[in-house]
């Protein structure tokens, strides 16, 4: 638990609730957390997943660690410590955005257990959907799809998730994508089929 250094602080509640928000969307708030390897597909399926939720007239918005990386999070690295500053910052942001009413889609390789078990304990009771997208490491590899396994086995990037730092697979996921064979449109669809079936995407 990070430690709070701000005091004299009161807690301000707006007139708007999270129910008139979700009305007015027609839909739930929720974060779908995937987690993975590096080159595991997280951030395909949930650029996918994002674009077919608009299709169906849905608001949804993806947090992407690349990108948050550029920006709120360029003050982080890649130590242990930094890894759970970046997965607590990220966690705190998408309690908002599921407040607000939107789905989620966080794409961060999140390997620690303990961290990603923060970020539900923040949120709601069914706001916060685990989803790892399983591909091995071997996969992952094979894809290279940013060189960065070439770059880490040859000692360039050291604390390299699955090569050198460690991956904690989610236990009890509430889904389980295997990236290994299947396509984009079927990892989307059983994201998007996780949905209906739970409710989110009416309100
Ligand atoms: S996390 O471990 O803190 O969740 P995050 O998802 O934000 O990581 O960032 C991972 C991305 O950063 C990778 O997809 C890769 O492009 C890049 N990266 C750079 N260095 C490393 C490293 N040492 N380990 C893992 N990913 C790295």
């Amino acid at each position: 638990m990070t430690e709070s250094r701000s005091t004299h602080i009161t807690w301000h509640a707006g007139e708007v609730s999270r129910a008139d928000r979700e009305k007015i969307l027609g839909q739930r708030g929720a974060t779908i957390w995937l987690t993975g390897l590096s080159g595991s597909g997280k951030s395909t399926i949930a650029v996918a997943t994002e674009k077919r939720l608009l299709e169906k007239g849905r608001a949804s918005y993806v947090l992407d660690g690349d990108n948050i990386r550029h920006g709120l999070n360029r003050n982080l690295g890649f130590s242990p410590e930094d890894r759970t500053e970046n997965i607590r910052r990220i966690g705190e942001v998408a309690k908002l955005f599921t407040d607000a009413g939107i789905l989620v889609l966080t794409s961060f390789i999140s390997p620690y257990r303990a961290d990603r078990d923060a970020v539900r304990a923040l949120m709601e009771n069914g706001d916060f959907v685990e989803v790892h997208v399983a591909a091995s490491l071997e996969t992952c590899e094979r894809r290279d799809v940013k060189g960065l396994y070439a770059k880490a086995r040859a000692g360039e990037i050291p604390e390299f998730t699955g090569i050198s730092a460690p991956y904690e697979k989610p236990l009890e996921p509430e889904l389980e994508i295997d990236t290994n064979e299947r396509s984009v449109d079927e990892c989307v669809d059983q994201v998007m089929q996780y949905l209906e079936e739970r409710g989110y995407l009416s309100a």
